[in-house]
């Protein structure tokens, strides 16, 4: 009988508290992105990980922001709250490290409401009315509510009870414990926008880009990444990883595992940014996995470089004999990165190259991609 895997050592109860090894920026001097890499050391705890896992961080949110929810509720920030642990805490540490502040909760939108009849948007808390309402709060934080209805106040107490629990984030892992025992590597997009007057960032890609230092503690921990797997290496199957942006994280972590078991099959990877100049990603890595053997072939697609958008799915259809023969010597494809428009866009390229050259219709081009998903040689990780 097969063992059980051991029960990971760390959760999001007993998360290990990490440290910041190293940060850099893999967008050099870009202006229209910021994505970094992050060195974490694991400070020798035990925390162990298989490429395609994903680290779950918990983040703290921006001190400033907490100072502008404070003064929106005209509280000094020294009022004792509960925390969700129930221990009382001043409140400006309550809504820095431990309750969501940017997204409001369905439970605070109901006391606004209940509190300013004049809501024109009460009616959007009706069960039937979820998509408007999300399309109703795309860009509205906590802030922005409250400053809309200056006549609402709250106790300290009762506003803490009406957040969300402050959340984890999801990183996948960019590394292999094989080349790096004692680390976990990151690759960090900043989420960064403007909306209602305000310029708005995300709170973990700011936090790990912008608000920590070497002492700063980062609670963590792995989560496996479902099927997220390479076939072993003694297996002469080809991989084929299309990673457009942050997702070349695990296609990196695929690497230095292959590289540091000598992987047999052959590896394709197509990686797309804006421009080539500033955003090749890692690409000395690649240039170097050329050379010994561990990768085979590079194909990139720079969307803002030319006038035409050129996306990794307009390259894997460029190159689509190719990608056909690696697909019928039974090669794994992986997908990670965007779920919104790219994982579509790449799935229809897909079926493309099936019916061009693999001369099938349509509705077999769809079984064609059906089985592959049955054999476990699509798999996908967006998000
Ligand atoms: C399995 C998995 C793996 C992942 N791997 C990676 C990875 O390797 N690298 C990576 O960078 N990310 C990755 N992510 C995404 C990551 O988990 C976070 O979602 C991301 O970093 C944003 O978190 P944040 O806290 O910075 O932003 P948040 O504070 O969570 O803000 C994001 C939210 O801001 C809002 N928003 C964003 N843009 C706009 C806009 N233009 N207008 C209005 N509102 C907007 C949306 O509500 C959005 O949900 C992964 C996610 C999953 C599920
Ligand atoms: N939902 C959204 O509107 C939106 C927008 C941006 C980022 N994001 C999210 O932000 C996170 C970080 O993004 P990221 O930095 O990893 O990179 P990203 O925003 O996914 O961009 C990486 C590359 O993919 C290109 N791209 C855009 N649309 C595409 C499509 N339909 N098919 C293929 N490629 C496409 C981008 O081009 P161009 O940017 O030049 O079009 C860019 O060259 C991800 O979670 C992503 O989902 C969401």
């Amino acid at each position: 009988m097969s063992e059980a895997p051991a029960k990971p050592k760390f959760n999001r109860k007993n998360p290990l508290l990490a440290k910041l090894k190293n940060s850099r920026l893999l967008t050099g001097d870009c202006p229209k992105k910021t994505t970094w890499h992050f060195d974490i050391d694991l400070l020798g705890a035990g925390l162990e990980y298989t490429p395609g896992d994903s680290l779950a961080v918990l983040p703290q949110n921006d001190p400033e922001l907490v100072g502008e929810l404070l003064a929106t509720l005209g509280f000094s920030g020294d009022e004792l709250v509960p925390n969700p642990a129930k221990e009382e805490v001043p409140i400006r540490t309550a809504l820095t490290g431990n309750y969501a502040i940017t997204t409001p909760d369905k439970k605070l939108l109901k006391a606004i409401a209940e509190r300013a009849p004049d809501a024109a948007w009460a009616d959007l808390l009706e069960p039937d009315k979820k998509t408007d309402l999300a399309n109703f709060l795309w860009g509205r934080d906590v802030i922005d509510l409250l400053r809309a209805h200056p006549e609402v106040t709250f106790e300290p107490a009762d506003f803490v009870a009406l957040l969300k629990k402050l959340n984890i984030r999801l990183y996948s892992i960019a590394s292999s414990q094989a080349a790096n025992p004692n680390e976990v590597q990151l690759t960090v997009a900043l989420v960064e926008y403007h909306s209602h007057e305000r310029k708005r960032q995300g709170v973990c890609s700011s936090w790990l880009g912008q608000r920590i230092g070497s002492d700063t503690p980062i609670p963590c921990f792995v989560t496996p990444g479902k099927g997220f797997r390479l076939p072993a290496p003694d297996q002469d199957i080809p991989v084929i990883m299309c990673g457009p942006g942050t997702g070349i994280a695990p296609f990196r972590a695929f690497l230095q595992e292959r590289k540091a078991t000598a992987a047999k099959g052959n590896a394709w990877l197509f990686f797309g940014e804006i421009h080539e100049e500033h955003c090749y990603f890692y690409h000395d890595e690649w240039e170097a996995y050329l050379a010994d053997g561990t990768l085979d072939k590079v194909t990139t697609a720079w969307s803002r470089d030319q006038e035409e958008k050129v996306y990794v799915q307009h390259t894997i259809i460029e190159q689509g004999a190719d990608f056909w023969a690696w697909l019928e010597r039974g090669a794994i494809f992986y997908v990670c990165g965007d779920a919104e428009r790219m994982a579509p866009d790449v799935d229809k390229a897909l079926h493309q190259i099936i019916e061009t050259h693999g001369g099938k219709s349509a509705e077999d081009a769809a079984a064609y991609v059906e089985q592959m998903r049955t054999d476990k040689r699509y798999r996908r990780d967006v998000y």
